[in-house]
């Protein structure tokens, strides 16, 4: 007789860890009272660990790098059960509108040289030849090649086929006490709900606003890989969607609060539209808030608290691209094997891991 597993939430955590658990044999539940519509509904998808990166945070950029490598094996087995791309872009690319910006990525660029990894510094030049729809006024760009982009909500859709295929089952109901589910194990994936479900895990919820947006015939077409920068201060990223960009993201920590707000727009606009002229000329089709279940140290927290419950959470700004990465850690968790290259996430580096009452 197989194991039960009740997995605690279904984005796109849950969702992976409960598809690649069913297939490696256990019996799982998902628990979740609307799968896939917190922050895996709102993500930009981007999957990039190295041009985020940043001198000193080593562990982060491994973990990261471990996950892009999954992502191709992954993402194909997934896109096969969807209509739609999975991946809409193949690449990104980090400009700078000035000097300051550009000496970082050059610093950037230094520092993954280091790490074994590789960025490449694009010209003015190269910029327009690559991308004619980015402002004139970028002076320096770091291309990512291998840093892809995912339509997360494609992503969603197909990770709920796939678990629906490996016969996991779903129950649409939030759970108050992970340690009174009727399972073998259980597995808390919940986002920022996970702070609830464990008391005392240091996760908090960083809110991120995001705008869609379509392309209207005669309008300059999007850019074909990922563009991110910072305008005043303020990040943000444009990534390709089919016939269309999300812009994001805002940054607040504000409790639990997903309303979307005015200022939160006109910045996206404003800062958009510096790095890409045409983008007024868009459809605003939608803007939408999620939540980020940030960890003290931006790293995730992956792995076992206690003999029945494993922790897959924390992930922060990187869900989508942690996905295989935590998928594969949680499996091999519930198998009494953890997995190397998920070492710096043990939950024990903040201290017990006993439930704090
Ligand atoms: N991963 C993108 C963001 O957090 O905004």
């Amino acid at each position: 007789m197989s194991r039960t597993l009740a997995v605690v939430g279904g984005g796109a955590i849950g969702l992976a860890v409960a598809w690649r658990s069913a297939q490696a044999g256990w019996k799982v539940t998902v628990h979740d009272p609307a799968v896939g519509s917190g922050a895996s509904w709102v993500a930009g998808g981007m999957l990039a660990p190295l041009s985020e990166g940043w001198p000193g945070e080593d562990a982060l950029l491994q973990v990261g790098a471990a996950s892009l490598q999954r992502w191709p094996d992954f993402g194909s087995e997934l896109g096969a059960l969807v209509d739609e791309p999975l991946f809409t872009s193949h690449s990104s690319l980090t400009v700078a509108l000035d000097a300051a910006d550009a000496a970082d990525l050059r610093t950037v660029a230094e520092w993954i040289e280091t790490q074994g990894y590789r960025l490449e510094l694009l010209s003015r030049a190269q910029i327009r030849a690559a991308e004619p729809s980015l402002a004139p006024s970028i002076r320096l760009a770091l291309l990512a090649s291998t840093e892809s982009a995912v339509d997360n909500r494609a992503l969603v859709r197909a990770l709920r086929l796939a678990c629906e295929a490996a016969g996991v089952a779903f129950v649409a109901e939030s759970v108050v006490d992970p340690e009174s589910l009727p399972a073998d194990q259980v597995v808390v994936a919940a986002g920022t709900g996970a702070a609830a479900l464990w008391p005392g895990l240091p996760v908090r919820p960083v809110k991120g606003e995001i705008l869609r947006l379509h392309h209207r015939p005669g309008v300059a077409p999007a850019p074909t890989q990922t563009i991110r920068g910072s305008v005043h201060g303020r990040p943000v990223y444009l990534v390709p969607r089919g016939d269309g960009i999300v812009v994001g993201a805002t940054q607040h920590e504000s409790g639990l609060d997903t309303q979307v707000t005015v200022g939160g727009v006109r910045d996206l606009i404003a800062d958009a539209q510096t790095l890409m002229p045409s983008i007024g000329e868009y459809e605003l089709y939608e803007t939408a808030a999620g939540l980020r279940p940030m960890s003290p140290d931006n790293m995730p927290i992956i792995g076992r608290v206690s003999d029945r419950v494993v922790l897959a959470a924390g992930h922060g700004r990187n869900g989508i691209l942690l996905t295989p990465l935590t998928a594969d850690a949680v499996v091999a968790e519930l198998s009494g094997a953890p997995l190397p290259e998920a070492k710096n996430c043990a939950p024990d580096r903040f201290g017990p891991t006993g439930r704090a009452h």
